[in-house]
């Protein structure tokens, strides 16, 4: 199904109207935002440069001033100013956004569950709190000899900003709550609670804990989590959810991560606070942790946006073979050609933590290499408890296997997968592919990919994704013709559209709308290998192209006219049609 203007995509885009996208991507200038990243040179009409995504000596990154795009011919990264932001700074798509607009003098539009200004206002005053937990700790010498004991150095802390909120309870509230108004935003960050009996009083939610500020993407402080000195319960309080809050998505030590290496080969997902600081303080620095959460399909989407292979930690009890369990149901539907996850069993009574501090960095990093890829996880699972010397065992194998492959995208890893419980179950694959069709429909394939000239369609799109005001000189008469060309044909039309409807579009900006849609590595390529060329070439081009369409389509329909009238009468309107085509033709 092809999805038009930016319809579908709400899961990125957020509540961000699509016209302040626009908007946003129409006041910025993409090669001066890649010229402040990396070193640019003029080539042409475009700028050109060694590829900041991929190893390589010779320059194949190509960034476009006319069409506001990038390209490189070497490994495909392409994009607009918000695509290469997501690459390059590693913004997930709504920060992007707002970095863009902030940098074009923009305010974000209010939407979500709270108006931007109140967003401002929430960040500065967990920041200052932050900061406020920051300078007790320097005082604090029980806190600090506790962190001492644990083995925390004073520069990890400092890396992770890790504080202490003082033990009295009305630290943050006399500090930071004098006014009303004041105290409203405070609760509103979580950071107080209201007294009992509901007199008009609060308390400081954080009190004698060492506190670890959970950041955001960006680095930005949206929450807290404090553990106790000693032995009291709970353990661990952490922020309420708030309006900058959600734990379902928020990862710990995922900015940290970001900060330490340019690249995440892997990253590890570890339970807790401490694991992630002391992994830090062994130089492994790729560790992030769920806030005491199971693992959710946001998380590894996340994830997955910033490195291609996630290994999970798991204690080796019966709990933490449950918890791999149910990360493994989660997993099965992101497994993604490209992706990797796999699962690693910490001996037990070991965490993180504790192992690396026993065994040091190489010692840990041998236990990584022996994680259990997802593969063998889900058959060990799927074989569980069945004998597989009896037929019954076997086929209770297959049955199990069929309904958890299902959850599996299509491709080559489920293929394997299929292969792999075959032989297991001494059986034929085609016992366990029940699916009647491999693909309910194919995305278009890219140009390079297939080897062959573009078809007139692909000329066509690429004219008007490279020339947006081409859009306007193609006869409208070629949509309806075009659309009997089949779903081929849909997304060029929709692409005409958009740009006709949309005349201050640039080519970064139509490409824009197609952000989760199939066709968009085909159409980035189209415009990639489109040159800039003359409004004249360009209007003769696009009438030729459009003459020959309209002529195909007008001679298959009067074959299938005459097809139909070899057998049967035509209709009045019809015969009509068919006069009206032919005499057409002549001219
Ligand atoms: P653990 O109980 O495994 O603690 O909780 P830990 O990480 O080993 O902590 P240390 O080493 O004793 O300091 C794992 C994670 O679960 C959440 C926290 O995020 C913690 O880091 N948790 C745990 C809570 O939120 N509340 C609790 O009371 C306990
Ligand atoms: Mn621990």
């Amino acid at each position: 199904m092809l999805r038009l203007d930016g319809r579908g995509k709400t899961g990125m885009s957020g509540s961000i109207p699509q016209e302040f996208i626009d908007e946003v991507l129409a006041r910025s200038d993409l090669v001066g935002l890649v010229e402040r990243r990396i070193p640019l040179r003029k080539a042409g009409r475009d700028f050109t440069a060694r590829c900041p995504f991929h190893d390589e000596k010779t320059p194949s990154f190509t960034v476009s001033p006319d069409k506001q795009f990038y390209h490189c011919f070497g490994c495909g990264a392409h994009g607009n100013a918000i695509g290469f932001l997501m690459a390059f700074d590693r913004l997930e798509f709504r920060d992007a956004v707002a970095d863009l607009a902030a940098e074009a003098g923009l305010a974000l539009p209010a939407g979500g569950d709270a108006p931007p200004a109140r967003h401002l206002q929430l960040r500065s005053a967990l920041e200052a709190v932050a900061r406020y937990f920051r300078q007790q700790l320097r005082g604090a010498h029980d806190a600090i000899d506790y962190l001492k004991s644990r083995g925390l150095s004073g520069s990890t802390a400092a890396t992770f900003g890790v504080g202490y909120a003082p033990a009295r309870w009305d630290g943050v509230l006399t500090q930071f709550g004098a006014t009303p108004e004041q105290r409203a935003l405070l609760l509103e960050c979580g950071l107080i609670i209201p007294r009992e009996g509901n007199d008009g009083g609060f308390y400081d939610r954080f009190r004698d804990r060492i506190v670890f500020p959970i950041r955001d993407g960006r680095g930005r402080v949206i929450g807290f989590g404090g553990r106790v000195l000693d032995q009291g319960q709970p353990k661990y309080i952490n922020s309420p959810e708030t309006p900058l809050f959600h734990k379902g998505q928020e990862l710990y030590g995922m900015y940290e991560a970001r900060q330490a290496a340019r690249e995440l080969p892997w990253v590890l997902v570890v339970e807790g606070y401490m694991d992630v600081l002391m992994l830090a303080e062994h130089d492994i620095t790729n560790a992030v942790a769920t806030l005491g959460t199971a693992t959710t399909p946001e998380h590894l989407r996340r994830l997955f946006r910033h490195t291609r292979r996630i290994v999970f930690c798991f204690d080796g009890d019966g709990a933490g073979r449950t918890a791999a369990t149910r990360a493994l149901q989660t997993s099965l539907p992101e497994m993604q050609e490209g992706r990797e996850i796999a699962f690693l069993f910490l001996p037990e009574g070991e965490d993180p933590d504790s192992l690396v501090r026993r065994e040091g960095r190489d010692g840990f990093l041998t236990h990584a290499q022996q994680a259990l890829p997802l593969s063998d996880f889900l058959l060990q699972q799927l074989k569980e408890g069945l004998n597989l010397q009896t037929i019954e065992g076997r086929t209770r194998l297959l049955e199990r296997g069929r309904s958890t492959f299902r959850k599996i995208p299509d491709g080559i890893f489920r293929e394997l997968l299929e292969q792999a419980l075959a032989r297991l179950a001494e059986t034929d694959v085609r016992d366990i592919r029940s699916r009647p069709a491999r693909r309910e429909s194919t995305p278009p394939r890219p140009i390079a990919a297939s080897r062959t000239q573009p078809t007139p369609l692909q000329r066509l799109a690429g004219l008007v994704l490279a020339h947006p005001p081409a859009a306007a000189w193609i006869d409208p008469a070629i949509s309806p013709l075009l659309r009997a060309e089949g779903e081929a044909a849909e997304w060029l039309i929709a692409l005409i559209e958009l740009a006709r409807d949309h005349p201050h579009l640039s080519s970064g900006g139509l490409l824009e709308r197609f952000r989760a849609d199939p066709a968009e590595p085909m159409l980035a390529e189209l415009l990639a290998w489109q040159p800039v060329r003359s409004e004249e070439g360009l209007a003769r081009e696009c009438s030729d192209i459009c003459r020959y369409l309209l002529v195909r389509a007008s001679k298959s329909e009067v074959d299938a006219l005459l097809t139909k009238a070899a057998t049967e009468e035509l209709g009045d309107g019809e015969k009509e049609r068919l006069r009206y085509l032919l005499a057409r033709r002549e001219t």
